[in-house]
């Protein structure tokens, strides 16, 4: 595959509402952003991706944006996000923008033009049926839980939404409509904005049967059916995707990486040489606990070997075909330390251990703010502590369909995405440091004790540790492997012994980690290896290498939870 420079990227996720707030109202805005930037840098990350900043009504904090040229008060202006494109730039750090065009806020200019006026061009921006029999065309089952279909006021019409009423979805047959979403893309790419995360982007393509008359046999006790099948990745998408490729990021250059989840023999179109984007998020192993549920709150059990096979799986399939984005968290996700480590067994070695283990794959690696601290769940206790429209409709839901309220609460813990949207925790000051007001959804209470500031001073810290890690990608003499080098999963030892390799012509890199409490033998040579990291050693100086650099023989024993990245040379380059 040709190199392309987002090759080269480390991607820090910023969700504006939760990093930092300037102007105290307990919501972080652009300003905040901008005074958070020497921290970014300092984590060696070259890239940010901001959730959406557009105007909004917040209904699905910013997921639902009502004007795509504007950016939101809540968060600042427009002349706040071009000086924070320009002030990330002189500290070599790129903006990616959230790019939301699946669905539209109900309160769009497109939208309320097209409820107040039988004529205007906008009636066919949107998905709208009429029955006869004024009951909705079908019953399938939206993401957020409810029906696909909203009534258009006392009429027989309604519209089409994937996800919340207010989030009417786009008529993507509508050539005018992409033309307007093409030029909106423009625009930002023009301010100087690197490239897009593209969400919900595998649903802009309905089949006929999704918008029929067809009632499904129900699944579950609410009288509704499923919609995946129907929605996602249908034929004929390629039509519109392969246009916006060639219409916009071929253009610009631009580093781009969907929210779409695409079946291996479908990869190729997606991220192959010619690919519609540069990278798709692989949700098969971040979503391990919840995929293929169809339940308001059941998780499913799942155990190492199944996690090592999905994560060697996509690795192995997506590097014969192009480029991944390896990651643990994001704003739709609870804590990944809560999600794959034994409750109540959570540590600072545990917490390297994981970042270690996603980290060093191939692909370009994403960290979800505080994702660096080691962030943990918050510790809800009641359902009145949630923001999040999609917890509270869920909770609905699952009372509706007769769920005991410790078991509902217990899956809102687990897995409500309000865990990863708790305040950045900056210090250990009141509402740390993230505001000086109460802010809009808590803040974690252990953060009197896991913060920057504390995990600044501390070389054994989480926050120096990714520090390393993203220093060994980048700058090591390593970065090269790391980077473009293929990647090898070993398939020996147990469940709880998770080897990679990672090599090249030159270089070779082995991610050894024992993902168990108890000491684990392994009988791999490492003679001419040396330590790149080691989550049971200081980091005192990280732009020393050689400082955590040491020689190792030949029989070993791994502490518990402990990974180690070793690396070679093993040929040296002729001149
Ligand atoms: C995916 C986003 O990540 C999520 O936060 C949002 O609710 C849906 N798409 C709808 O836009």
């Amino acid at each position: 595959m040709q190199k392309k420079w987002w090759q080269n990227a480390v991607v820090y996720q910023i969700y504006p509402k939760s990093f930092k707030d300037s102007n105290k109202d307990g919501i972080g805005d652009l300003t905040g952003i901008i005074e958070g930037l020497d921290y970014i840098r300092s984590l060696g990350v070259n890239v940010i991706w901001l959730c959406p900043v557009n105007r909004s009504p917040m209904r699905d904090n910013g997921y639902d944006i009502s004007d795509y040229y504007t950016i939101d008060p809540l968060f600042g202006t427009n002349a706040d996000l071009e000086r924070l494109i320009k002030e990330a730039k002189t500290r070599g750090i790129k903006v990616l923008m959230d790019l939301v065009v699946n669905h539209v806020s109900s309160e769009h200019k497109w939208f309320l033009d097209m409820l107040s006026d039988e004529n205007s061009p906008c009636r066919d921006y949107f998905i709208i049926r009429e029955t006869q029999d004024g009951n909705p065309p079908n019953n399938f089952r939206s993401y957020f839980g409810d029906s696909v279909w909203t009534r258009i006021g006392d009429s027989n019409r309604f519209y089409f939404h994937s996800f919340a009423k207010e989030q009417p979805d786009l008529n993507w047959e509508n050539p005018r409509l992409r033309q307007e979403i093409y030029d909106m893309m423009s625009y930002w790419c023009g301010k100087g904005i690197a490239g897009f995360r593209v969400d919900a982007i595998g649903n802009i393509k309905k089949s006929a049967k999704i918008l029929s008359s067809c009632h499904m046999p129900p699944d579950a006790g609410d009288g509704m059916a499923d919609s995946h099948d129907w929605l996602l990745n249908q034929p004929g998408i390629n039509v519109f995707l392969s246009e916006m490729r060639d219409r916009v990021f071929h253009k610009y250059d631009s580093m781009t990486v969907a929210e779409v989840s695409v079946p291996d023999d479908q990869l190729a179109e997606y991220v192959g040489e010619n690919g519609y984007f540069s990278m798709v998020f692989d949700f098969s192993y971040t979503d391990i606990d919840v995929n293929g549920v169809t339940t308001p709150c059941d998780l499913v059990p799942w155990n190492l070997e199944e996690l090592k096979g999905h994560i060697y799986h996509s690795q192995e399939v997506t590097q014969n075909i192009g480029w991944a984005a390896p990651y643990l968290e994001n704003h739709d996700q609870p804590r990944s330390v809560n999600k794959y480590l034994p409750d109540g067994a959570i540590n600072d070695y545990n917490t390297k251990m994981l970042g270690a283990l996603f980290f060093f794959l191939r692909g370009t690696p994403y960290i979800y703010q505080g994702q660096e601290l080691g962030m943990q769940n918050y510790p809800f206790t009641r359902i009145e502590q949630f923001a999040d429209e999609g917890a509270l409709k869920r909770y609905e839901v699952a009372a509706a369909c007769g769920e005991l309220e410790e078991k509902i609460m217990d899956y809102l813990r687990r897995r409500s995405r309000d865990n990863g949207r708790t305040p950045m925790q900056w210090s250990d000051d009141e509402y740390a440091g993230f505001s000086s007001e109460s802010p809009w959804l808590s803040v974690n209470p252990d953060y009197t004790w896991r913060n920057v500031r504390s995990q600044n001073q501390d070389d054994l810290s989480i926050l120096q540790f990714y520090r390393r890690m993203v220093w060994l990608r980048l700058h090591s003499a390593y970065r090269n492997v790391l980077t473009y080098g293929m990647f090898k999963g070993l398939r020996v030892g147990g469940p709880e012994d998770f080897i990679y390799r990672r090599y090249d012509e030159t270089h070779e890199v082995l991610v050894i980690l024992n993902y168990s409490e108890t000491e684990r033998p392994y009988s791999i040579n490492l003679s001419g290896y040396e330590i790149l990291l080691n989550n049971y050693a200081a980091i005192p100086d990280i732009s020393c290498p050689k400082a955590a650099r040491g020689s190792i023989g030949e029989e070993h024993t791994l502490l518990p939870w402990q990974v180690l990245v070793v690396g070679k040379e093993i040929r040296q380059k002729s001149c």
